[in-house]
């Protein structure tokens, strides 16, 4: 691990003009740097550099981060790569963090892991090429199930012989390990061997004998598991042996041919998941390089995660059986919930991309996967809608389960968007689909909300809305959301002197730091950002403040979170264009320090003031249906509201400005 200080001085020396300056041609222009942007095409420049900030931002196409993640994206590496790609550059010396002399001889052993792997991957491939058994068994399979030679090398595709003791014996021979031979989960301990005796060759077997090898890489190249294939149908044999779980081979988090599609992912920004090796493999015989397979296990988030750096855009490739698709469900709802935009494609009979593949050319496996992929809700919405026609009953079921992948979304927007959509489809009223959804998400989400702050908060404080009412609707509270964290980020350490008065109607007066201040009154009414990732930076902001340290925007900008990141780049570089602007306009740039108390608390009022608009809108519209007793309760909660509306300002705490 790259400890948090070298992580410090690495951000320190990698300045970003100077960093950047080394890929693109770089004009100065007033404090910032101008250029032709590298992800975009672009005749004139719109790449902006700014040293003060630490940050580029194009604003031709919008791409903005740091001289990490410019590292990262240009390179094609993790955060800790980019890291230490920019440690070697400039000299750092990454000193892992304080690490035991057993964490350095776990190290030294994860490093012979990599390397017994990368032995054994030779070792198989060998075999295939090399021996007889190989080339008429391995390759001979691999032959007839038309796989080209160019993809068998560099799929590094390979052969267990039938001995065996092969690996087991030639590894040991040549000096490897046969405890790591052990712990790569390439040979199987035999119960001969006695606990607390050092290993040997005679106390080991090798786990793959008689079959087709497939190497699973990590992102970065490395071989860390492999896959081996029976090479016919025996039922009775477990198709594929996995290598298991072992230091270096987390199965939750890899998935299969990532290495090999990062690169397509980004340009062709979307990914294809498959269910097997042989699908992958398949689709890049035919020319599609971003796809990558979950390999064996059940999606996982980690795994997801790790498409996610890439790509916003996933496209899932189904078996065209009903258990393809059902195994796909959850999978989907995963992704979903991830934030990710899905598409489904199925396949004809009983196919899945591997066995369709070898049915029609290159040509046209294209051609089927552009023409007939869909919109993941658009087409469950359409899917179970046919089914469903005339069975009342029946639909009620299925609008149920519709919104509740709905409901997994978490961008509001895009929410709605299908909400829209699928009252077109289902003929159906959008806000009742809207109704359904809310509750879904209120269900879920005030679970995570702001549990760890609930104690520090103080215990007499009024309620301003009722569970019930702390409703998510649209981002229209977008704005002030934005605001308020603008502040906290630049001015989270400036006093204010708050008045409120005690349940005796005694004014009191005590001094807070602006942070504190919007913290408290977010708390005191339960109040959460619609927007999720202002709401994952509130959060993590409150917890760095309930430690005692107050985070600024270069905390957040150096955020591992790209999503966190990016967003504390845009608040950041939208600073920076307002004051240009009024630079050039020959404008005096106010002080904000001393207007800021007074933004805080707007931003504050009209937060809470549109949120409890939204609130009676959501009554008004459930009068309409309402029965007549409860039409009567509703109304005497709008004129409660509507009253506590008018309050608003005054519940806020009044802000003496000195
Ligand atoms: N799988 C596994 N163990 C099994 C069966 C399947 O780990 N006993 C995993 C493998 O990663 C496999 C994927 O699930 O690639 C999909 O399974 P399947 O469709 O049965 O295998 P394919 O790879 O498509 O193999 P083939 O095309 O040879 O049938
Ligand atoms: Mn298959």
């Amino acid at each position: 691990m790259i400890p948090k200080d070298t992580i410090d001085k690495i951000i320190d020396a990698a300045r970003v003009e100077d960093v950047i300056g080394e890929f693109i041609t770089l004009k100065k222009r007033g404090a910032n740097y101008l250029g032709l942007c590298p992800f975009h095409g672009e005749k004139s420049p719109s790449f902006t550099v700014s040293p003060a900030k630490g940050i580029y931002k194009c604003f031709g196409c919008g791409k903005a981060g740091t001289s990490v993640s410019f590292i990262m994206e240009n390179q094609q590496l993790s955060y800790p790569e980019a890291l230490r790609w920019l440690a070697k550059k400039y000299n750092i010396e990454i000193v892992e963090r304080e690490i035991s002399p057993e964490e350095r001889a776990q190290q030294n052993e994860k490093e012979s892991l990599y390397i017994v792997m990368q032995y054994a991957q030779r070792y198989f491939t060998d075999n295939m090429f090399n021996t007889d058994e190989g080339k008429s068994i391995g390759l001979g399979y691999f032959v007839e199930r038309g796989f080209r030679s160019d993809i068998i090398e560099k799929f590094q595709l390979g052969y267990s012989l039938e001995d065996k003791k092969g690996l087991s014996h030639t590894a040991t021979q040549n000096s490897y390990k046969a405890e790591y031979l052990v712990k790569t989960g390439l040979s199987i301990l035999s119960n001969q061997h006695k606990e607390g005796e050092p290993i040997t060759e005679k106390d080991i077997f090798d786990r793959y004998s008689s079959r087709v090898m497939f190497p699973i890489h990590d992102v970065g190249g490395r071989v860390i598991g492999f896959g081996g294939r029976i090479l016919g149908n025996d039922k009775k044999q477990a198709k594929y042996i996995n290598s298991p779980q072992t230091e270096i081979y987390d199965k939750s988090k890899v998935l299969y041919g990532l290495w090999y599609a990062k690169k397509a992912i980004q340009e062709k920004d979307c990914c294809y998941l498959v269910e097997g090796y042989t699908d992958v493999i398949s689709m890049h015989q035919s020319g599609i390089e971003n796809v990558v397979a979950s390999s064996g296990t059940s999606l996982t988030i980690e795994q997801i995660k790790a498409v996610h750096r890439f790509t916003n855009n996933i496209i899932v490739l189904y078996d065209g059986d009903s258990a393809g698709e059902k195994a796909s469900i959850r999978a989907i709802d995963l992704l979903l919930e991830e934030g990710m935009n899905v598409k489904v494609l199925m396949f004809p009979d009983n196919d899945d991309p591997d066995s369709f593949s070898k049915k029609v050319t290159a040509e046209e496996f294209k051609d089927h996967i552009a023409n007939n992929t869909q919109d993941f809700i658009a087409y469950k919405t359409r899917s179970l809608f046919n089914e469903t026609k005339h069975d009342p009953i029946r639909k009620a079921t299925v609008i149920k389960d519709i919104v509740q992948s709905i409901s997994l979304i978490p961008d509001a927007i895009i929410r709605s968007v299908y909400v829209k959509e699928c009252a077109n489809i289902m003929a159906m009223d959008e806000s009742i689909l809207q109704l359904e959804v809310n509750k879904l998400r209120r269900k879920s989400g005030d679970k995570k909300d702001f549990k760890n702050n609930q104690e520090s908060a103080p215990p007499e404080t009024e309620e301003l809305f009722t569970e019930e009412e702390k409703i998510n609707t649209a981002l229209v509270t977008e704005y002030e959301e934005k605001e308020l964290l603008r502040v906290l980020f630049n001015y989270g350490n400036v006093l204010v002197d708050v008045e409120t008065e005690n349940s005796q109607n005694e004014t009191e007066n005590f001094e807070l730091t602006i942070s504190e201040y919007i913290m408290f009154e977010l708390m005191r009414d339960n109040i959460h950002f619609q927007n999720p990732i202002y709401q994952m930076v509130l959060d993590e902001y409150a917890h760095q403040l309930s430690n005692e340290r107050l985070p600024g925007s270069n905390y957040f900008i150096n955020h591992t979170n790209p999503a966190i990141s990016t967003f504390a780049i845009d608040i950041s570089s939208k600073e920076g264009e307002l004051s240009v602007n009024w630079l050039t306009h020959g404008v005096i740039v106010p002080k904000e320090v001393y207007t800021i108390k007074k933004s805080a608390q707007h931003s504050l009022h009209s937060l809470k003031e549109k949120r409890l608009n939204q609130i009676i809108h959501e009554k008004q519209e459930l009068l309409k249906t309402a029965s007549h007793e409860d039409a009567e309760v509703i109304l005497k909660e709008i004129v409660r509201l509507a009253n506590l509306k008018k309050d608003v300002n005054k519940l806020l705490g009044r802000i003496v400005i000195k």
